[in-house]
């Protein structure tokens, strides 16, 4: 274990020193590699990957295989953060038994160190049962993305009285049950404060204010790669989709005009490139690629 590991049990330390939680998702090694250097607490590899990696609307057709796919790949870069799964669609709601064997698949096979689910009141036996079996759980309350077609669409909840009872009735359960923190997606602040002043475990919060102990984002929204997504929560960090584009189209253009590859891109055979190394491509001891 890398030395500055973040536990879980750091994790939750976190709530009682006032220590805000940061939260991103990462599909691949490289990403995970960046984010991992970047300080963050915790890497998701979130069924979002429905969405951002396979261009689906809804998160609904990620089957576990996706997720242990994306997983393994991710675990590669992450070093000192906490990597936790997101169990997809259909693979824990249907008994506690079969949340124990995908949240075991995905440990075993994802190399992730918890697995995180969503729903309230209803998932505290398989949160229960999870946690006896040594599975740390995050749980995930408010907009559950794979219940979209019940309450049809991506809405914000608990705009209602009834409804705000209803989440923070889950929020507790869930904690209760034994999930070590807590995702609040898409809520009013309002809402969201009373659920973490409430738990006794760390809330991580999108689209749910300021309020929460931590905060989650899907790392391709963020960097405005996902230039068509643009809900009122999301702060851009960056413009990578225009920096991709450009960069795309200096390139192509580059090629087309025969400017690249230039002389020094290229080896000639009498060595008078002065390279006295063949490497075009290697893997230095860290496992950074080297060019
Ligand atoms: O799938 C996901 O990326 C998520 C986060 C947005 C919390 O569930």
């Amino acid at each position: 274990m890398a030395q500055k590991k973040i536990t879980v049990p750091k994790l939750i330390s976190y709530k009682s020193k006032n220590k805000k939680i940061v939260m991103v998702t990462a599909y691949d090694a490289t990403f995970s590699r960046l984010v991992d250097r970047a300080n963050v607490d915790m890497v998701l590899v979130g069924d979002s990957l429905g969405m951002v990696i396979q261009g689906h609307d809804s998160t609904l057709p990620v089957t576990l295989d996706d997720v242990i796919y994306h997983s393994r790949a991710v675990s590669r870069g992450v070093e000192r953060a906490h990597l936790c799964g997101d169990m997809p669609f259909m693979t824990y709601k249907v008994s506690p038994e079969q949340a124990l064997q995908s949240a075991g698949r995905l440990m075993q096979e994802g190399r992730v160190e918890s697995v995180k689910l969503e729903g309230g009141i209803e998932m505290a036996d398989t949160i229960a049962r999870l946690t006896a079996a040594g599975i740390p759980v995050v749980g995930h309350v408010g907009l559950l993305p794979q219940s979209v077609h019940a309450v049809g669409g991506f809405k914000m909840q608990g705009r209602n009285g009834i409804d705000r009872v209803r989440i923070i009735e889950d929020a507790r359960a869930v904690a209760e049950a034994g999930a070590f923190c807590i995702i609040l997606e898409s809520m009013p602040l309002e809402l969201a404060r009373t659920i973490t002043e409430e738990v006794d475990v760390p809330t991580i919060g999108i689209g749910a204010g300021p309020h929460c102990d931590g905060q989650v984002l899907v790392i391709y929204d963020m960097l405005g790669m996902n230039e068509d997504f643009t809900p009122r929560f999301l702060k851009l960090y960056g413009n990578l989709g225009q920096t991709i584009r450009e960069a795309v189209d200096e390139y192509a253009g580059e090629v087309r005009r025969g400017e690249y590859p230039a002389r020094e891109h290229s080896v000639s055979v009498d060595g008078s490139d002065q390279s006295s190394d063949n490497r075009i491509y290697s893997v230095s001891p860290d496992k950074t690629p080297v060019h």
